[in-house]
C-alpha cells in the first residue's frame, strides 16, 4: 500500500517529502481554503514540484460535467502529475468518463459505498477515494466499505485503485494495508504518529545504555 499526505500545507508536504515514504498528495476545496490559499494554480505546481513523481490531486467545484470537465482540462495543463479530483454524482461520473477517455487520470472523491465505487470503476476512474472516517463518523465501518470495494475490483479486474481517505488514526492506516487498499492518504499529523512506539523507544535507550555501561568497563 502507498501513502499519500492529505494536506494543502506546503510545509508540511515538503517535510513530508522528506521522508522518503510518501508516494503522492490530495488536496480538497476543505484543505486549500484553511490554508488561504488564493492562487490555487501556484500551490498545486508547487506542491507538484514538491513531489514530482506522485499524482497530486486537485478537486473541481463545477456542478456540470461540462464545467467539470473544463476545469479538469486546465488542471491537467499546471503539471504533468496532476490528477482532477471529481466528487462523486452523476455529473461527476459523465466527466471522469470524458476524462478517461481523453488520458486525463482522475480521482473519484466523496465515495461512500460499493455501488458508487461500481460507477466511478466502470467510468474509469484512476482512483477511487473511499471515506473511512466519515462513515465512523456516523456509527458504520469504514474500513468494511474499502475492503468490499478492493474485493469487487480485485474480483472483476477494474483498473482503478483504491485510496483510503478521511483517515482519522494511525490504526486506521494500518487497517487501511489489512484490507489490500491501494493507497491510503494521510495527515500529516498521523503520518508522524505512524513512526511512534513506546517500546522502540524504550528499546533504542537500553540498547544505547547498555551498550554505554559496556564500552566505560
Ligand atoms: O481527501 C479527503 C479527506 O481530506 C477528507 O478527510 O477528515 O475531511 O473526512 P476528512
Amino acid at each position: 500500500m502507498e501513502l499519500y499526505i492529505d494536506s494543502a500545507d506546503l510545509t508540511e508536504i515538503e517535510e513530508a517529502s522528506k521522508l522518503g515514504v510518501i508516494s503522492g498528495v490530495t488536496t480538497n476545496p476543505s484543505l486549500l481554503a484553511k490554508k488561504g490559499h488564493g492562487n490555487v494554480q501556484s500551490v498545486i505546481q508547487k506542491i507538484c514540484s514538491l513531489i514530482p513523481e506522485g499524482p497530486v490531486s486537485m478537486e473541481c467545484l463545477g456542478t456540470t460535467a461540462e464545467e467539470m470537465i473544463e476545469e479538469g482540462k486546465q488542471f491537467a495543463t499546471w503539471a504533468p502529475n496532476v490528477y482532477v479530483k471529481v466528487p462523486f454524482c452523476i455529473e461527476g461520473i459523465k466527466a471522469v468518463k470524458w476524462f478517461s477517455a481523453n488520458a486525463i487520470k482522475t480521482n473519484v472523491t466523496l465515495v461512500f459505498s460499493v455501488n458508487q465505487a461500481l460507477l466511478a470503476a466502470n467510468a474509469g476512474a484512476t482512483f477511487i477515494s473511499a471515506f473511512v472516517g466519515r462513515l465512523d463518523d456516523i456509527g458504520q465501518d469504514g474500513i468494511a466499505v474499502v475492503k468490499d470495494i478492493v474485493d469487487f475490483i480485485d474480483c472483476h479486474g477494474f483498473s482503478s485503485q483504491v485510496l483510503a481517505a478521511s483517515i482519522r488514526h494511525p490504526l486506521h492506516v494500518a487497517q487501511a494495508a489489512a484490507v489490500s487498499a491501494h493507497i491510503a492518504t494521510v495527515p500529516y499529523k498521523i503520518i508522524q504518529q505512524l513512526y511512534h512506539h513506546p517500546l522502540t523507544v524504550s528499546g533504542i535507550q537500553q540498547f544505547n545504555s547498555d551498550w554505554q555501561t559496556f564500552t566505560k568497563q
